[in-house]
């Protein structure tokens, strides 16, 4: 099974829409192996987003400090969700990065609906709701930057036996 990350951001907190949109990713079968509130300082955001991401290099300092400093307004919810594909499937339900452009049934195309000029504008980063790992090594990376070892658990979920061979009803 493939785990990624998951990161609640600022908005979806403090719009209190966590749960409806967790409920999604556990209907899928999305199992969840860890979680925790937390409000990290810049230099954690620093290393997500460019350490590893390279926001910083893909989009500018202007867009990356703004993205920063939005990370920054409130406290979020980081999780590791665990499943056949986990980093596919989680970026396919989240959609795309922009939420003008995210279709509906994705959560940002259902929960959001910004711009990326209207952010911009008002100098924040787009708030889509939730960050989610782009690709397994980025997932990799990332869990390890957020979760240590023993926060993360291992336990068996009923409907494993629909995935996992040798589990039994
Ligand atoms: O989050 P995702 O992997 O879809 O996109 P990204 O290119 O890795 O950008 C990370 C985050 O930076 C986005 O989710 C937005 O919140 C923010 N961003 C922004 O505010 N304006 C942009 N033009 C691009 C990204
Ligand atoms: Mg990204």
């Amino acid at each position: 099974m493939e785990k990624t990350l998951i990161v609640f951001k600022p908005d979806a907190v403090q719009r209190g829409i966590v749960g409806e949109v967790l409920t999604r990713f556990e209907r899928a079968g999305l199992k969840i192996v860890g979680t925790k509130m937390l409000q990290p300082d810049y230099d954690h955001f620093y290393q997500h987003y460019e350490g590893i991401g390279t926001l910083k290099s893909r989009k500018g300092d202007e867009i990356f400090e703004s993205q920063l400093a939005s990370m920054q307004e409130g406290p979020v919810i980081a999780m590791v969700l665990e499943g056949v594909e986990a980093v596919e499937t989680v970026r396919k339900m989240v959609g795309d990065t922009e939420p003008k452009k995210a279709a509906p049934g994705t959560i940002r195309g259902d929960y959001a609906h910004v711009t990326y000029g209207q952010a911009a504008s008002i100098g924040r980063g787009v708030a889509n709701i939730i960050h989610a790992s782009a690709d397994s090594d980025e997932a990799q990376k990332e869990i390890n930057h957020w979760f240590s070892d023993s926060e993360l658990h291992d336990y068996s979920a009923v409907h494993e036996k629909f995935t996992q061979p040798g589990k039994k009803a």
